[in-house]
């Protein structure tokens, strides 16, 4: 029987952690290890493998877990505990048409109220992702521009649903955009939707945004049944 390697190995933990930044050491460490995609999805995390790693308490670590639970990277299963989430959960085209849901309602409550600050920032951003040719930083600055032009929406509940969303997106784009050969993320898009949205145009704003994610839907469709990702899913 061949060993397999164990994926906690890659994580460096250096000296030991104060008690009160315990928590968030370990979710920003974990949360980038699953990011990059050195723990790969379906590994189980146990507690006390954990504890043991970061030299810490479980109970910091099971709030950690609880923390990459909600933001999707994490799913309990009964028998196995937290184990990482798979790339997208469940099936894409549903997962889009929630968010195209969840996501339009946030811009037309944003809108209205969003500063001339907002602005610059989703235009900074547009700017960065011209240049960007890491792929991590791709997905992170996609997520900050959406952001930027939702912020202001009132309902904070919307807005974490909705940031749940974009995360999982970010995920996905770390992974894929490279083996897609998509190269850059249109920017088309991100540019006239931020035109709309400095109109105040809301029907226009919702318009691009539907359109830009059902892009978005045909591009992960596309890749979940090319035959590089079957590969994948049979062989993990
Ligand atoms: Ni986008």
């Amino acid at each position: 029987m061949t060993q397999k390697p164990n994926p906690l190995n890659s994580i460096k933990v250096n000296g030991p952690i104060p008690a009160h930044l315990a928590r968030s050491v370990i979710e920003e460490t974990l949360r980038s290890a699953i990011l990059d995609g050195r723990i790969p999805c379906g590994t189980a995390l146990r507690q006390q493998d954990l504890a043991d790693l970061f030299g810490v308490s479980r109970m910091p670590v099971r709030e950690a877990l609880r923390q990459l639970e909600a933001q999707a990277l994490l799913n309990v299963v009964a028998h196995k505990g937290a184990v990482v989430a798979p790339l997208v959960q469940g099936d894409a085209a549903e997962t889009y048409a929630l968010r195209i849901l969840l996501e339009s309602e946030a811009l037309r409550l944003s809108i209205p109220l969003l500063e001339t600050a907002d602005i610059e920032a989703a235009a900074r951003y547009i700017d960065e992702l011209e240049t960007e040719q890491n792929y991590t930083e791709i997905g992170r600055l996609n997520r900050l521009f959406h952001m930027s032009l939702y912020c202001k929406a009132p309902n904070q509940r919307l807005l974490r649903l909705v940031e749940d969303g974009l995360n999982e997106e970010e995920r996905f784009l770390r992974f894929n955009l490279e083996a897609m050969g998509l190269g850059k993320l249109s920017q088309e898009d991100h540019r006239a939707l931020l035109q709309a949205a400095q109109d105040r145009d809301v029907e226009r704003s919702v318009k691009l945004l539907e359109n830009h994610l059902n892009r978005g839907v045909e591009v992960i469709t596309r890749y979940l049944n090319s035959p590089e990702s079957q590969s994948k899913k049979t062989s993990t």
